[in-house]
């Protein structure tokens, strides 16, 4: 079978690495893909914010199945033109997409369906908002959020009533986050232990995939900037048997069925990111599509009967049949190395060197996320994130230590990493 994969980040490379493996794939494809992952797929030179040319390609090539990486694609409706034609696909349609395009949308359908989640109301009109806030009836901290997508930034966290007014203005006057930030959720802010946890759905049928840590501050400091994400784990022992069944029957069923009762069933991986409150959770947010990094600290962990690509292909064709996905008991750690400046101005286009050695280390994987070869064959740094060293052990510690003897040879003075992933 033919399998296009749309997409240039470590998410990808990883969904590559583990696809490669399956004894049903006959032809890997990515789109459009990096230098780095040449060996695993064929990179496509296609314009993937044009569904037309993505179809003719997949049409040509007899693709049997398209799996797509980032969110913007999937909430542009790509799943949409894809399917109209045909073709199988592994990514929600535009309208179940509305659970990470849209926040207000979520929260709407969690009160309507009794989802626990932070107490929150929506707002567009800034007037309206501050006098919410000024009626005390959610207690600072509080958070202020763009109702749409913005790279990680539309979140702020308020201690008090100026900076909650300055960050409505940023939104809904000076319009900072543009048309994502025309509308506003205010909520609670909930203290707890943040999760991310990710489903298989195929339409109505759930599977577990497992739960990562993800580290969003730049640095190891809690005062730091948020990112896309800094490291993440995965370990057998994040949360309880228990837990995953609460967060099953409370969270993920109802949203499920929302969406196939609103007539816009949900297929593909649902990525709930949750605060574990006092062994209660509550959903923060809905992505339509796996985290990065954490999944690639999730994929290594696969029993080696368990083929991803005949999961995904179940997935898109409303076929899931297993009840879970298998996973080993080992710990997986991956430590994001990102350019110095990240996530703010950061300086591309440096050599960076080691990567063979690190790469030759039993247990050690490497993906890219934002880098190119040169004339000479040097990697070079083309990104924020850059790369994704990732390290197994039985024990968190074990994975820890594997990892961070590995980054010692990485020789690039551009680039940062956290030195508390699994900490
Ligand atoms: P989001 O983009 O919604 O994932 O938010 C980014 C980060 O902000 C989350 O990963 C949380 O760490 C934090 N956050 C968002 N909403 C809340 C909340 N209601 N309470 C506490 N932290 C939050
Ligand atoms: N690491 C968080 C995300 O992928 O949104």
């Amino acid at each position: 079978m033919k399998v296009l994969v749309v997409g240039s980040g470590g998410r990808e490379h990883a969904l590559l690495w583990a696809l490669k493996k399956s004894p049903i794939l006959t032809g890997l494809y990515v789109a459009p893909g990096r230098a780095a992952v040449r060996n695993l797929g064929v990179l496509v030179n296609i314009n993937i914010k044009n569904p037309i040319d993505v179809t003719r390609f997949c049409k040509r090539e007899n693709i049997k199945l398209v799996i797509i990486g980032p969110e913007q694609p999937i909430i542009d409706g790509l799943a949409n033109n894809l399917v109209a034609e045909g073709i199988n696909v592994f990514a929600p349609s535009q309208a179940a997409a509305k659970l990470e395009a849209s926040k207000s949308f979520t929260k709407m359908l969690c009160k309507q369906y009794g989802i626990p989640t932070a107490k929150y109301e929506c707002f567009i009109d800034e007037g309206l908002a501050k006098n919410f806030i000024l009626s005390n009836k959610i207690k600072f901290p509080l958070v202020v959020k763009a109702n749409g997508i913005a790279a990680g930034k539309g979140v702020i966290i308020c201690n008090r009533e100026s900076e909650a007014f300055v960050a409505i203005d940023s939104m809904l006057v000076e319009k900072k986050f543009g048309e994502s930030g025309e509308e506003i959720v205010i909520e609670e802010f909930l203290v707890g232990e943040e999760i991310s946890f990710f489903v298989l759905v195929d339409g109505l049928k759930v599977v577990t995939l497992g739960c990562a840590k993800d580290y969003k501050r730049a640095d190891e400091s809690n005062d730091s900037q948020n990112t896309g994400g800094m490291g993440s784990y995965s370990s057998p022992s994040i949360i309880s048997k228990d837990m995953e069944q609460k967060i099953i029957q409370r969270i993920i069923y109802p949203t499920i069925q929302a969406l196939a009762n609103m007539g816009t069933p949900y297929r593909g991986v649902l990525f709930a990111g949750l605060m574990i409150c006092k062994n209660d959770p509550k959903l923060l947010e809905y992505n339509v599509r796996f985290g990065d990094p954490e999944i690639q600290s999730i994929l290594p962990r696969f029993d080696k009967n368990c083929d991803l690509l005949k999961l995904m292909l179940s997935v898109a064709e409303g076929k899931l049949s297993s009840k879970i996905v298998e996973l080993t008991n080992k710990t997986i750690i991956c430590v994001v190395v990102a350019s110095k400046g990240y996530p703010g101005n950061y300086q591309t286009g440096e050599v960076i060197k080691g990567l063979d050695e690190i790469e030759s280390i039993p247990g050690i994987l490497v993906f890219h996320a934002g880098t190119k070869l040169d004339k000479s064959g040097n990697w070079i740094s083309d990104g924020g994130r850059v790369l994704n060293v990732v390290g197994e052990g039985s024990t968190l510690e074990e994975a820890k230590n594997k990892v961070y003897s590995a980054l010692n040879f990485l020789r690039w003075p551009g680039g940062f990493f956290r030195y508390d992933i699994g900490s």
